[in-house]
């Protein structure tokens, strides 16, 4: 099972292949904001990837075009409820819920 590394709580969870770093961290409680509840409608759930971004899906249009919007954007940005997990992989959260 591919696990993911959540920073800066430095959590390690397991996530389902395919899953998204959203649903996965979800369920494993890490405190992801999602205000659009994971329809890339919205930029809460940005997440930076610091390790292992080979093994996340590419990213598709909707994504690219939201991201641009995100607050804080840098070259290894992600939308956590887009980027499905195939392999390990570690992510900075940048929007934690209060
Ligand atoms: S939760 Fe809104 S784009 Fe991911």
């Amino acid at each position: 099972m591919p696990k993911i590394t959540f920073l800066p709580m430095n959590r390690t969870v397991e996530a389902n292949p395919g899953e998204t770093i959203l649903d996965a961290g979800l369920r494993a409680d890490i405190p992801i904001q999602h205000a659009c509840g994971g329809y890339c409608a919205c930029t809460t759930c940005h997440v930076i990837v610091k390790a292992g971004g080979a093994a996340l899906s590419e990213i598709e249009e909707c994504e690219e075009e939201r991201l641009e919007r995100a607050n804080g954007l840098t070259l290894h940005s992600r939308l956590a409820c887009q980027a499905r997990v195939r392999d390990d992989v570690t992510i900075e959260v940048v929007n934690l819920e209060d």
